[in-house]
């Protein structure tokens, strides 16, 4: 057995973790004009690799976007499919296309997270390959979005877009699959609520809900 000096939280620590989580928020709005130092950033990444992965495949990919230009392409990309998904919601279109869904164009960093090509692994998702990689990726980004509210930053995830158009477009290598744009900076103020419950989207329902007890079995 591997065994290594155990870290215990304080109670104050253990408090500030719960709080970073309670008050994490999907951010649309940023500042204008607003930085992201290098350190920062590479902190955050560094967060974002030391995610769980499935037989420690790390199958996440990040990309950052630099250009002007590129973003406007991209851009260009989730407007296209926020237009699809308002004429897919019917009777609600007029009041999705009021929500602000992406901050791609005021953000400091925009990055785009990608599911690298499959490497075969086979420990641990031999039943259910694409899944068990998605849910690693997106343990990474988690941790990615833990990270900027630690450090204060708002982060967004952007997942309205054509896969393959953006795939494309970012010259990413055969068979990766484009998860999300996540857009980063520094915000005016973070949302209290989830924005989509403020603005009466949708309501957050309780976690009582969604718990539930094994079903009885009878025993023989
Ligand atoms: C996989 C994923 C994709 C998402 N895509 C979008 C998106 O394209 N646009 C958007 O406005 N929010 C997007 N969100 C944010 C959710 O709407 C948000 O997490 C949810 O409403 C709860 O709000 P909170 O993150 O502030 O708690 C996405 C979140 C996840 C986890």
């Amino acid at each position: 057995m591997i065994t290594s000096a155990q870290h215990q939280f304080s109670a104050a620590e253990r408090d500030t973790i719960y709080a970073n989580i309670a008050l994490r928020r999907d951010i649309r709005h940023f500042q204008p004009g607003g930085q992201v130092e290098e350190a920062q950033l590479q902190r955050m990444l560094a967060a974002a690799h030391q995610a769980p992965s499935v037989g420690l495949m790390q199958p996440w990919r990040f990309m950052r976007v630099r250009h002007a230009q590129t973003r406007q392409q991209i851009q260009a990309l989730v407007e296209a499919e926020r237009q699809r998904t308002a004429a897919a919601l019917d009777e609600r279109a007029a009041e999705f296309l009021r929500l602000k869904v992406e901050g791609i164009g005021d953000c400091a960093e925009l990055l785009l997270v990608s599911l690298a090509p499959d490497d075969g692994t086979v420990f641990g998702r031999r039943s259910m390959p694409r899944e068990m990689a998605l849910c690693s990726a997106a343990c990474a980004v988690q941790n990615l979005w833990l990270a900027a509210r630690a450090e204060n930053l708002g982060l967004g995830w952007v997942s309205m877009f054509e896969p393959l158009a953006l795939a494309e477009l970012m010259k990413l290598p055969a068979g990766s699959l484009p998860l999300g744009l996540l857009c980063l900076g520094p915000v005016a103020t973070f949302y209290e609520r989830p924005m989509l419950e403020a603005l009466g989207w949708r309501q957050t329902r309780p976690l009582a809900d969604m718990l539930m007890d094994e079903p009885l079995f009878e025993l023989s």
